[in-house]
């Protein structure tokens, strides 16, 4: 057995060096010892010097190379043994890495996916304090021209604190800072990176000025109709919380989540209630494109706005964008659209001269792999956005609304009509408007057959019938 010892655990190349003398060697897993001196981190002397006998190329791919980089930071003893196994497999086998069923492989990669878990985590909830000199644990760090040092205590899982320190470093460059961890502490003073014993929790600040500020800015972003506590701990596991300022108003938060969206949705309007509604369309589109309200306002996409002439006789309303919407930024331009133009144009009515849009105003989708499926707006999300839809109303004034499908009704009616049973027909509104409901074009694209040619065929009597309305009301 020929054993080696890595001076510092977390020390990539020196493993490096180490494995590759050994490949070069011929020395198998099997007789190969891998131990880590860990008993004094700061007496250990620098790994040794490797001479390298070239006899034999050892090969490692790319990919290898960053697995091994994370993984090798990994607190699992058996790390280095397995790492050292997968090297020399991949010798004989050099697409080893392809074959995820392979158990050496996939034990590699779950290793260095937890490390690079770990080192994010640090990056989110590294907090820290401020703490004068003299207070603190520091006499052995660096000496600083007095004032303030900000430190933070933090306990990572594995051996990432030297990996990431560059991150904070850059993050922090012009502040002087230190991170006490169990197992050592680095600190920035400026100019230099140092390092520094092991500390514990006692030598960094429990508390500081900033505490307020974390908890009012969480309190600030926390958005109960978002709350999934099961991502949420994913997310924030709860072994971090003990260290962050703003997990104390988690439980307080929690708590009143559930009465707080039951209220949101209730009324659908009590996050309206102090503003007034924008004065124009464009402000109406401004807001539209801010607004964080409901999930789907949420969910990062385009919001999609009405387009049309401000002063359109007939508004035609539909349930949500869709993925071409979304993409293009405008409603009723994808396949749904094209069907209801080809509709209105066989009907006479002139798109060009509507106003068009919708419900809601964000795309709800499910993701399949690269394909976004459209996801139907629940009725809290429909009623929360109906205060955009009563501002374009109201800004518009249009004689005559189109409502595609129920999603569109419950916008307007604020209940879920039954379609066949309304449609085509005159619903008085009390703002002296009318509504013509029919069905969603997009219906019509999922029927065949005889079913697809009776319901195109009541759609374009629907069509028809407005296009009456419309001569009528004109
Ligand atoms: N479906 C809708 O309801 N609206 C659009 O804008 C597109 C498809």
């Amino acid at each position: 057995m020929i054993a080696t010892t890595l001076a510092e655990p977390d020390d990539f190349e020196a493993w490096r060096a180490e494995a590759r003398r050994l490949v070069e060697r011929g020395v198998s897993p099997d007789a190969a010892g891998w131990h880590e001196d860990t008993a004094d981190l700061f007496a250990a002397p620098a790994a040794a010097p490797v001479s390298v006998d070239r006899a034999r190329e050892v090969r490692a791919s790319r990919a290898f190379m960053n697995l091994a980089r994370s993984a090798v930071l990994h607190s699992d003893p058996a790390r280095l043994g397995l790492l050292y196994r997968v090297l020399w497999r991949l010798q004989e086998h050099p697409r080893l890495l392809d074959d995820a069923a392979d158990r050496d492989v996939a034990a590699l990669e779950r290793l260095a996916r937890q490390v690079r878990r770990d080192i994010h985590k640090m990056r989110a909830f590294v907090r820290f304090r401020t703490m004068p000199l003299e207070d603190g644990p520091l006499e052995n760090g660096p000496l600083e021209d007095g004032g303030e040092r900000f430190v933070a205590w933090f306990e990572p899982d594995h051996r990432i604190e030297r990996a990431n320190a560059a991150f904070f470093v850059n993050r922090f460059a012009s502040q002087q800072w230190s991170i006490l961890t169990p197992r050592l502490s680095l600190h920035w003073d400026g100019a230099a990176l140092l390092e520094g014993p092991p500390a514990t929790r006692a030598d960094a600040p429990a508390e500081d000025a900033t505490e307020e500020l974390w908890l009012g800015y969480y309190r600030s972003i926390f958005n109960p109709a978002r709350l999934k506590i099961g991502m949420m701990v994913r997310e924030m596991p709860r072994r971090y919380w003990k260290n962050l300022p703003e997990a104390r108003a988690i439980p307080e938060l929690v708590a009143g989540a559930q009465q707080r969206e039951a209220a949101m949705i209730a009324t659908g309007t009590d996050l309206f209630a102090a503003e007034t509604p924008p004065a124009s369309l464009s402000a109406v589109a401004e807001g539209i494109a801010r607004c964080r309200r409901c999930a789907i306002g949420c969910n990062g996409t385009r919001a999609v706005v009405g387009e049309g002439p401000a002063s359109a006789g007939l508004m035609i309303i539909g349930e949500q964008p869709g993925d071409t919407e979304e993409r293009e930024g405008r409603p009723f331009v994808g396949p749904a659209g094209q069907l209801l133009d080809a509709a209105l144009a066989t009907a006479g009515v002139d798109r060009a001269r509507a106003y068009v849009t919708n419900a809601v105003k964000h795309f709800k989708f499910a993701p399949r792999g690269k394909r976004r499926l459209h996801q139907a707006p629940t009725a809290g999300e429909i009623d929360m956005c109906r205060w955009w839809l009563d501002a374009e109303r109201a800004l518009v004034r249009p004689r005559v609304i189109l409502a595609l499908g129920a999603s569109s009704a419950r916008g307007l009616l604020g209940r879920t009509p039954a379609i066949g049973r309304e449609r085509g027909q005159a619903i008085a509104l009390p703002d002296g408007g009318t509504i013509w409901l029919t069905a969603h074009p997009s219906y019509l694209l999922r029927l065949d057959g005889e079913a697809r040619e009776r319901e195109h065929g009541r759609f374009a009597q629907d069509l028809a019938g407005l296009a009456r309305l419309l001569g009528e009301s004109a």
